[in-house]
């Protein structure tokens, strides 16, 4: 009289293989994959933990396969074409290293790079690199048209490539490249727009970072991305494009010190949510990249760090010295140095995920890529406030300070 219920179990075991292998096989991705192994496994451990019998376990799990399946992205992409993209965002060619290297292959050593991990840095860089190397011609728009990584693009791309001068807090420069592009581009139009400038400022505790960081932090990670978003915009509603933000892990995950730059995440994170309901009718696609932990340029150098820390310290509020300590300020900079031992120089997972925002067919509204990015969103997303701050608490493993006014005992 069992085998009736044995068959079931062994035809829902052959659905859920099947169902969960199509859902994983359709990440081609290895971040993407990644996070739903994860997540598959935690929602089998869920389902199990339910003490459900096996055929409700193994029905429950096929059918959040399928669901799952559903709404991931699909990866038929759209032919390049030489469509048109702009990357904002000054490009970087310099070593990981020793952040010299443009000065080698211009000089001294003859074309070669200092050996040991040379590449260029930046989301920028390589994202207009990868671009152009698919066929895409691209409008690389920089801080300093002269600058170093501006002459490498324009030696190592094709023709197709344009550098831009364009600081994306300055109007009347977003304006002249907005010009150069629609001449350029004519009749074609501009496929996608990237905003990928950004800065991180100097991570302190929120009381401590100057009102002149917040607002440089919002002028260029917001009003800079939403200035260029609103110019090139009449290009993109023709085209039926793609608006492409990179915003940040922190725009949705708080973390400490990071007051002035996540705010200014998650105000962009929020806007590109708010153009992708209100574009749609215009039949543009809008994406967020979330990206987390990843070793390029934006922690800056440790003499930019003594520079920001010194000028910090010399106009703080002698209240502020008081309460806070000197001790306890100079090791804000720890927190820098963290990001270099817990980050990643591979940032293929984010030049992937672009590449699939601006030419899938259906691209993500949100995209994670990074170690653990999916991880952490899912736990602001989902977990109790409580359980969000402890984990932030753990993970916040080189602060072991506390400001000198808690520190003394009264
Ligand atoms: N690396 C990560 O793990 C990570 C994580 C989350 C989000 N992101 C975001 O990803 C984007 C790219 O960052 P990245 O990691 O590739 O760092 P990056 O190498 O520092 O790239 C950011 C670029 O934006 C440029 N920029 C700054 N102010 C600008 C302005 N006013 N106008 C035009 N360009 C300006 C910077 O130029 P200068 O260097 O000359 O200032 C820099 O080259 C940023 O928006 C960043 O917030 C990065």
């Amino acid at each position: 009289m069992s085998m009736p219920f044995s068959e079931a179990v062994w035809l829902c075991l052959a659905v859920t293989a099947g169902v969960g292998g199509i859902a994983l096989c359709k990440y081609k991705s290895p971040g993407q994959l990644g996070s739903q192994v994860v997540c598959l496994a935690a929602l089998w451990g869920g389902i199990c933990l339910l003490r459900l019998s096996l055929f409700w376990i193994l029905f429950l799990f096929s059918l959040s396969c399928f669901l799952l399946y559903m709404r991931s992205p699909s990866q038929e992409l759209l032919p390049v074409d030489q469509k048109a993209v702009l990357v904002t965002g000054r490009v970087h060619c310099s070593c990981r290293v020793c952040g010299v290297c443009i000065q080698h292959w211009t000089g001294s050593f003859g074309g070669q790079c200092c050996g040991w991990n040379c590449g260029d840095s930046g989301f920028g860089h390589d994202l207009a690199k990868h671009l152009d190397k698919l066929g895409f011609t691209v409008f690389a728009g920089v801080l300093d048209e002269k600058g170093s990584g501006a002459e490498e693009l324009r030696r190592s791309c094709s023709k197709r490539l344009s550098v831009l001068q364009m600081d994306v807090t300055n109007p009347q420069q977003i304006k002249d490249a907005h010009s150069k592009v629609v001449e350029k581009v004519q009749d074609k139009g501009l496929w996608a727009v990237i905003n990928n400038a950004g800065i991180l400022g100097f991570p302190m505790d929120g009381e401590l970072i100057p009102m002149a960081d917040y607002k440089s932090c919002m002028a260029v990670n917001f009003f800079g991305a939403v200035q260029v978003t609103k110019t090139f915009l009449p290009l993109l509603r023709k085209s039926k494009g793609r608006l492409v933000n990179i915003s940040s892990m922190g725009g949705v995950f708080p973390m400490q010190q990071l007051a002035a730059y996540s705010s200014s995440k998650a105000a962009l994170t929020m806007f590109s949510s708010v153009m992708r309901q209100e574009l749609s009718k215009w039949g543009v696609k809008v994406s967020v990249i979330q990206p987390g932990g990843f070793r390029t340029n934006i922690a800056g150098t440790s003499e930019s760090w003594d520079q920001k820390e010194k000028a910090i310290l010399d106009h703080l509020p002698p209240e502020l010295q008081e309460d806070y300590g000197r001790d306890y300020i100079l090791q804000q900079k720890n927190f820098l140095r963290g990001i270099g031992t817990f980050s990643t120089s591979d940032i293929t997972p984010v030049i992937r995920d672009v590449e699939h925002a601006v030419s899938a067919k259906s691209p993500s509204a949100f995209y994670a890529p990074g170690k653990l990015t999916s991880l952490f969103l899912n736990i602001a997303f989902f977990f109790p406030t409580s359980f969000l701050d402890y984990f932030e608490k753990k993970q916040n493993i080189q602060r072991k300070d506390m400001p000198r006014a808690l520190s003394t005992p009264k």
